[in-house]
């Protein structure tokens, strides 16, 4: 099997590669990517020189190059990572959002098609749910509430893939993962940007009462789960991903600094993100009954873990925050508290 990978310099779909690659799940595997700021060539290291891997730097928008692309590749799956993921990038400049996540997505939604590919995953969110009110949790059929440019350019790219499979019987299934966290973060998401600063010991940035709620996903375990998914997910439909492990934000940021072992007086109170969503909550019942998936990894060993990496690898955290992450983080965040 080929697979073609969109967004795989990113850190959940460099995540896929390696996996796929160190564990054989295909024979060929081929990472399309832009290499935006988050998208970084070392997260592929450790796989680089492995015989199945290929990578093509290129933009998803362009409908010529994704054509050609396709045409020459042909590959069998398509499992589709690339994607502005962070909100409140989205929320200071929503166009890259707009532009890469609904128009690359109808970019190779329709290479897909032309070029009769046989599998096409479309990797989305559940913050297409909005926020939900306890004790409620959404499944596949919940509402779209979208609140932020990001989820609400993903609601609309997870209706398009899925009306490629209405309209033209492309193979599609969408899944809708929680919040992921581990290695090879960018630091600009609460866990990777918690643990840097804890690490520098620099100040915790706590949006508003830090009583949000989010569920936690080892990315290991979303890449295991989008594996079943591409092997026995039915045409057409819908899988949520989650960790079964919902917690405040403050609760996630205490955590980090005891396992940091850095003070609380760290934590300091800034002010809230314009249409913060109060709680996410997500059901997997449908996916653990149809493939046998289950979140292997618990919160508190996965943030060992992940402590440890970003510990070792201060190279790494270094050399992503010293371009364009550093000037957006200086020019949004560096002076705001309440
Ligand atoms: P990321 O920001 O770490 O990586 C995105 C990757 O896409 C980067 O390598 C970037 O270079 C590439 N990219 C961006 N625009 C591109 C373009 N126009 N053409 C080609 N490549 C482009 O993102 P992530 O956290 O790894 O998320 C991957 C996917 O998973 C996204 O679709 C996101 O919506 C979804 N998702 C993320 C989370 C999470 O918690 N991070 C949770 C659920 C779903
Ligand atoms: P984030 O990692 O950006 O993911 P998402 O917005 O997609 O859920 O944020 C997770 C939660 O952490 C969210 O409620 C916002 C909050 N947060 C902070 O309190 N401080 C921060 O510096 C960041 C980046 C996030």
């Amino acid at each position: 099997m080929k697979w073609l990978v969109t967004g795989g310099a990113g850190f959940i779909g460099s995540c896929f590669v390696r996996t796929a690659l160190t564990e054989g799940w295909a024979d060929r595997i081929i990472n399309v990517d832009k290499l935006t700021y988050a998208g970084n060539i070392e997260n592929l290291e450790p796989i680089a020189h492995h015989p199945a891997y290929g990578f093509v730097q290129a933009d998803i928008c362009d409908a010529d190059v994704m054509e050609e692309l396709f045409a020459r590749e042909a590959p069998d799956a398509v499992i589709h990572f690339a994607a502005e993921s962070h909100v409140d990038r989205s929320i200071h400049s929503p166009a890259p959002a707009i532009y890469t996540n609904l128009n690359g997505t109808f970019t190779l939604l329709e290479a897909a098609r032309r070029s009769k590919v046989a599998r096409f995953v479309h990797v989305s969110t559940d913050e297409v749910y909005g926020s939900i009110e306890p004790p409620h949790e959404a499944d596949e059929n919940y509402p779209l509430r979208a609140s932020s440019p990001y989820s609400a350019s993903k609601a609309g790219s997870d209706l398009l893939a899925l009306s490629y499979f209405t309209t033209y019987g492309l193979n599609v299934s969408v899944t809708r993962a929680s919040n992921n966290y581990g290695p090879y973060q960018f630091p600009e998401k609460l866990i990777p940007l918690m643990i840097s600063n804890a690490l520098d010991d620099k100040p915790l940035p706590v949006y508003g009462d830090g009583q949000q709620i989010r569920d936690w996903l080892y990315v290991e375990d979303h890449c295991r789960a989008i594996r079943s998914v591409l092997e026995k997910g039915a045409p057409g439909e819908i899988c949520n991903i989650g960790g079964n492990c919902s917690l405040p934000n403050l609760e996630v940021v205490r955590r980090i600094l005891r396992a940091t072992g850095k003070p609380e007086t760290l934590i300091t109170r800034v002010a809230d993100r314009p249409g913060h969503d109060r709680r996410y909550a997500l059901s997997s019942a449908k996916l653990t009954r149809e493939t046998g998936w289950e979140p292997a990894m618990s919160f508190d060993r996965g943030l060992e873990a992940t402590v440890e990496w970003y510990r070792h690898n201060s190279q790494w955290i270094r050399h992503v925050k010293s371009g364009e992450y550093r000037q957006f983080y200086e020019l949004n965040y560096s002076n705001r508290t309440v």
